[in-house]
């Protein structure tokens, strides 16, 4: 998989599915999926460091855990998320960010929004690096957003989100994802893009889904926004299985004879 089968996809009507993944262990399951994409999210720094918000990624956060899904899905393409605020701070700290991703074994590198980082996402497709691009509900602006909710509701937010796409399919991005936007305004953006559109909470009118992956595992606890759907009840299964190693060692049913030495 590489850019060129992603827009062949949009070309050809073919759905694409993304999901992430923080490590090598997950990473090797997903190698022997269909998956289309594997990213590896600033949501790391939430689901398996436990911070607050994706604010808290960092460079050396984001390349370790690429580092360690690389060497799982040497099969798939693997994107990693700029960590905030590296595009923010001008071409030579972003592009010092996108060597060490590249470097730790990123084919490509989705950036959170667009206004006033045009010129940051020019420059590293410039340098030949696939760049997505992350529009609609941005985590990493949680705080001037006032928190987790839909974006693109009234006319004005709706023709600002489409003309972003626009200037981000103008500005090279191979694909944009779009999070939190009502499904027809997420259809609307699809049908006016010539690069694939990929959404997590934005519907079905787009040409891919994206989730985390602990979300549709069922593997987080807390409550989840309504577009998750979980696929599993990881967390209970989980629960379940350490539970009844737990029991069998106090009943001395673990470990049997086959599971020791003579
Ligand atoms: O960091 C992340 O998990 C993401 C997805 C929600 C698309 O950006």
């Amino acid at each position: 998989m590489n850019i060129l089968d992603i827009q062949k996809m949009k070309a050809e009507g073919t759905k694409l599915t993304m999901v992430t993944c923080y490590d090598y262990s997950f990473a090797r399951i997903i190698a022997q999926t269909g998956i289309d994409i594997v990213l590896v999210g600033d949501s790391v720094a939430m689901v398996v460091h436990g911070h607050p918000t994706t604010l808290h990624a960092t460079t050396e956060m984001m390349s370790l855990h690429t580092a360690a899904v690389a060497r799982g899905v040497p099969n798939k393409f693997l994107i990693t998320d700029l960590p905030f605020p590296k595009h923010r701070q001008g071409i030579p700290e972003a592009m010092s960010c996108v060597d060490a991703l590249m470097k730790a074994g990123a084919q490509a590198v989705k950036i959170e929004g667009c206004e006033g980082h045009e010129d940051v996402v020019r420059h590293i497709v410039g340098s030949g690096i696939p760049v997505m691009g992350h529009l609609g509900l941005l985590p990493q602006s949680v705080n001037r957003l006032g928190g987790y909710r839909v974006q693109g509701r009234d006319n004005k937010s709706h023709e600002r989100l489409l003309d972003q796409a626009l200037s981000l399919e103008a500005a090279g991005c191979f694909s944009v994802v779009l999070e939190c936007v009502p499904a027809t305004i997420a259809g609307e953006i699809t049908k006016r893009l010539r690069i694939p559109t990929i959404g997590i909470g934005a519907g079905p009118q787009v040409d891919g889904q994206v989730l985390v992956l602990h979300d549709l595992l069922g593997m987080t606890m807390d409550l989840q926004p309504r577009f998750v759907r979980r696929f599993l009840n990881g967390a209970d299964r989980i629960a379940e299985a350490l539970n009844t190693f737990h029991d069998e060692v106090k009943r001395g049913m673990f470990p049997a004879e086959k599971e020791s030495y003579e």
